[in-house]
């Protein structure tokens, strides 16, 4: 058993407390958002994150998980304390470090014995060096001599999948150059690699590189899709039929090489975005990352631009039913979503929108308010009024629809799958126009 202190109880946060006190540790959670802390002291998740409110019950009721927004006790309470609050996007696309400032020199103020301070928000690298001259400077200006360790240990968890990633990471990345850090952290993390070793061992910097390397890779990997189903949509081949034919090769492989509707969320837009800033502040053109930012811009328009071809531009006064509004399947969170650009662009043009998502209603009704071109329904009743069917979001409960119903419904029989999850020769055998993403057949000639 070991006592964990973590500052930020988002989804990074509170699924890492969560999962370590599964393993036995004692942990305190500290947040400065009273409301939350209050929420969670009663067993309420402030997130849809599938298996987290059970895990966070049991433990809270085990007295091993506990919320507070108090620092200074949780700062005693830890031997290791973990940095997870938010890293937003600065104006300049740079990363914004002053909630993980704030929480160093926190630290620095209550530190009264030895502990490893680890952080796990997605950081520019160089930042381990901040917290340690932060820490350092409250000590200082308090005059004591406490020793320290800042660790950089990336989080790779996915929204949706999280608890499961983090009770069975496929890597442990653990930035440091003082073994007696190391020493610590390998004993908390022992339990998660009973199975086979996790652990990658690295120095701070480059364990900071390769969190922000990790998503500019899968966030490259979806706009390359994206660029080729733009090019098969162009020359008139099937995008779907490529993504096999390469994804069979090893070198390639299945995962990740999905056309759709753009990425975002919380982490790949910011975190492409801040890369790129650090590149250009060490004299170095991203050129690449760029693209790839570009590619994805155009690919989050791209269901309003179909939508305008085939009604012709006259989408003002029409009224189109979107399913999906996460920015992702299994999570309610709309961070730089899809259907977000989606939403505004249609609203620009004078078209109503009515919208179903399983998880994700509540947040978009918190983030545009009530409007009347807004109606926020179940997944049928999304239909009712409709001139269009749009699938921003692959949840699974859209994969098996009732075609037929879907026809009777709509005031125009057409469907634009904005994650190829139908094949298009079922659909149309229900009587409806379809439209994907790069498949040749939905080419708009
Ligand atoms: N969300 C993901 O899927 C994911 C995955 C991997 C890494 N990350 C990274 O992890 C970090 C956290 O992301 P998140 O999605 O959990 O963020 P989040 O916005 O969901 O949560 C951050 C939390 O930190 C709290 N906070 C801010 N300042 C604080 C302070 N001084 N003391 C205590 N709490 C404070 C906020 O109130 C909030 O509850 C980011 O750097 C992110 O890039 C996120």
């Amino acid at each position: 058993m070991m006592r964990v202190t973590i500052f930020g109880t988002g989804y990074v946060g509170l699924v890492t407390g969560a999962c370590l006190a599964e393993m036995g540790n004692h942990v305190l959670c500290v947040d400065i958002d009273a409301a939350k802390v209050e929420r969670l002291k009663r067993g309420e998740i402030p997130i849809y994150e599938p298996g987290l409110e059970s895990i966070v019950q049991r433990n809270h009721a085990g007295g091993r998980l506990d919320f507070t927004t108090e620092a200074a006790p949780a700062i005693a309470h830890g031997e290791l304390i973990f940095i997870a609050v938010g890293t937003p996007p600065d104006e300049d696309g740079s990363a914004d470090l002053q909630y993980v400032q704030k929480v160093a020199s926190t630290i620095g103020r209550h530190l009264d014995r030895y502990a490893v301070v680890v952080n796990k928000s997605t950081v520019p690298v160089g930042t381990a060096d901040r917290v340690r001259t932060a820490i350092a400077a409250e000590l200082a200006a308090r005059g004591v001599a406490i020793e320290f360790d800042v660790v950089s240990n990336p989080e790779f968890l996915k929204e949706g999948d999280a608890v499961e990633d983090c009770l069975r990471p496929d890597r442990i990345v653990i930035g440091s150059s003082s073994e007696r850090a190391v020493a610590v952290l390998r004993k908390l993390y022992a339990p998660f690699n009973r199975n086979h070793e996790r652990t990658v061992v690295m120095d701070e910097r480059s364990a900071e590189l390769t969190k922000y390397a990790a998503n500019a890779m899968l966030a490259t990997k979806i706009s390359f899709m994206n660029e080729i189903a733009n090019i098969a949509e162009q020359v008139g081949a099937d995008v779907e039929q490529v993504r096999r034919g390469i994804g069979s090769d090893p070198r390639i492989g299945y995962h990740f090489i999905y056309p759709g509707a753009g990425y975002g969320g919380s982490c790949f837009p910011k975190d492409v975005k801040a890369l790129e800033y650090t590149a250009r502040a060490h004299a170095y053109e991203p050129r690449l990352l760029s693209a790839v930012e570009a590619v994805n811009a155009a690919q989050k328009r791209k269901l309003f631009a179909l939508l305008e071809r085939h009604f012709d531009g006259r989408l003002q006064g029409r009224t189109i039913a979107l399913w999906g509004l996460a920015f992702k399947p299994n999570t309610d969170d709309m961070r730089e979503a899809p259907s977000r650009t989606l939403l505004e662009q249609l609203w620009a043009v004078g078209a109503g929108v009515r919208a179903y998502d399983p998880e994700a209603a509540d947040e978009t009704a918190r983030i545009y308010g009530s409007r009347k071109d807004l109606v926020l329904c179940d997944q049928y009743a999304a239909l009712e009024g409709a001139d269009a069917l749009v699938i921003v979001t692959e949840w699974k409960a859209f994969r098996s629809p009732d075609f037929e119903r879907i026809r009777s419904t709509l005031k125009h029989a057409v469907v634009f799958d904005g994650r190829n999850i139908y094949e298009p020769k079922a659909v149309e055998a229900a009587g409806l126009a379809y439209y994907g993403i790069g498949r040749g057949r939905s080419i708009v000639q």
